[in-house]
């Protein structure tokens, strides 16, 4: 079976960068042959943790269906703005209540991080703080990380690579997450044989 992998681009916002960082990662999937499910960032909104609505209500709805998202995929890849060197707020809020689920729905997963941001930096210490929670939670987070840095200059207004040697960069880095990806998916079935 092809493999499936879960792409959010973690941004509400019209022309957002990371969003078409989030796409370009599911063209570069579905070219291999894999699956791509690239979830609208708004579908995954929950309201503020509140471990109170949590007893009374359980958890949202939004985050439940991430987490179906989440098991029907054998990887995850976050696009993720950087916001005062760290994560926004909503992904770790969103993170926060997908955590208290059980089985905890991240753990043993395989996850890659992006970021795109206008800055030098690409906003890679954002895709760092990020992998605080995902690692804690025992996400296995890729190694390398994709980082676009002047995001406005890098894309065409249409979402594409103006450089095609970053192009190549970034296709070369999402397919060696892919060839690991694989590599697990077939242990963990040769492993049930
Ligand atoms: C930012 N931005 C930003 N950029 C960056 O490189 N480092 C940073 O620390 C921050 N901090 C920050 C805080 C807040 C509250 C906002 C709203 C923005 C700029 C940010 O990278 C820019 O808005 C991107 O365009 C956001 O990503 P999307 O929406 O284009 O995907």
């Amino acid at each position: 079976r092809p493999l499936r992998i879960l792409i959010v681009g973690a941004s509400l916002r019209t022309g957002s960068y990371n969003v078409a960082l989030a796409r370009l990662a599911a063209r570069r999937v579905g070219e291999t042959g894999a699956e791509a499910d690239l979830v609208p960032y708004a579908e995954l909104a929950v309201p503020d943790y509140d471990a109170d609505a949590e007893r009374a209500d359980g958890v949202p709805p939004a985050a439940l269906a991430f987490r179906d998202r989440l098991r029907a995929a054998d990887a995850l890849i976050i696009a993720a703005p950087e916001y005062n060197h760290s994560i926004p707020g909503s992904l770790k809020n969103l993170i926060d209540w997908t955590s208290r689920i059980k089985p905890q729905p991240f753990w043993g997963g395989n996850g890659m991080l992006l970021s795109a941001s206008p800055s030098l930096v690409g906003g890679n210490r954002g895709a760092w703080a990020l992998r605080v929670p995902l690692e804690h939670l025992g996400m296995r987070v890729y190694p390398e990380m994709f980082s676009l840095a002047q995001a406005g200059q890098a894309l065409t207004p249409e979402g594409e690579f103006v450089d095609s040697k970053l192009a190549g960069r970034f296709d070369t880095a999402i397919e060696g997450f892919l060839e690991l990806v694989e590599a697990t998916v077939r242990y963990a079935d040769l492993k049930r044989r």
